[in-house]
């Protein structure tokens, strides 16, 4: 079975990024959409990182992206950008540089995101790509996903509401799903 590994970049209880990547493991089909974490990973800081190596909530993160043929990015949008939190867990995930390579060489990733305003995460978006660039993923190019006004598309409860933007992902996740399975990442 095909592995999707999900990332939501938000770290907020009623996260509705959490929420479109819970959609998205409902409506994805012909694969299973995993859900990783950022929850735990420490602010990036090399002294760390020398004196006692990686945390383990990251070294959980990178074997399961090890594990995955592709990554699915939900990203929120901090002033026009990339939320700092995110941005850290993923340069996190990039250490040490000699693993880059098992961990985002050639890895089929796509970007989604939702916002309430209403340009539904798109900056942040195309933030992401100099990022996947650097690492070396391969990028999905074939849809975009960007939720905008997303407050009103869920419940209170973070159930997706709203038919258009379910249509929408069911029809993106097919897509990449469909990349994936063209050329899943290499086995490490
Ligand atoms: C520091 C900060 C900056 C933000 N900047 C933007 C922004 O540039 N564009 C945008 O669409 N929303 C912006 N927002 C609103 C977020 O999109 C909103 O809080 C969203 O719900 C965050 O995602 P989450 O629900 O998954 O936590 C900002 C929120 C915060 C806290």
């Amino acid at each position: 079975m095909t592995t999707i590994l999900g990332i939501c970049g938000s770290l907020r209880g009623g996260s509705l990024n959490a929420a479109l990547l819970r959609s998205a493991a409902q409506v994805i089909e012909d694969a299973t959409l995993e859900t990783g974490s950022i929850r735990g990973i420490p602010l990036y800081d090399g002294d760390v990182e020398t004196s006692t190596g990686i945390p383990q909530a990251v070294a959980d993160l990178k074997a399961r992206m090890v594990a995955s043929d592709g990554v699915l990015l939900v990203t929120p949008e901090y002033n026009n950008g990339i939320p700092g939190v995110f941005k850290n867990a993923i340069d996190w995930l990039s250490r040490p540089a000699s693993d880059i390579r098992s961990v985002f060489g050639d890895r089929p990733v796509a970007v989604i995101g939702a916002s309430p305003g209403g340009f539904g995460t798109i900056l942040a978006q195309d933030a992401w790509l100099p990022v996947l660039r650097t690492l070396g993923m391969r990028p999905w190019f074939g849809g975009r996903l960007m939720a905008s006004r997303a407050h009103t598309l869920f419940d209170a409860s973070g159930d997706l509401t709203d038919a258009a933007l379910r249509r929408q992902l069911t029809e993106f996740m097919r897509g990449f799903v469909a990349f994936v399975k063209a050329r899943p990442a290499a086995p490490r």
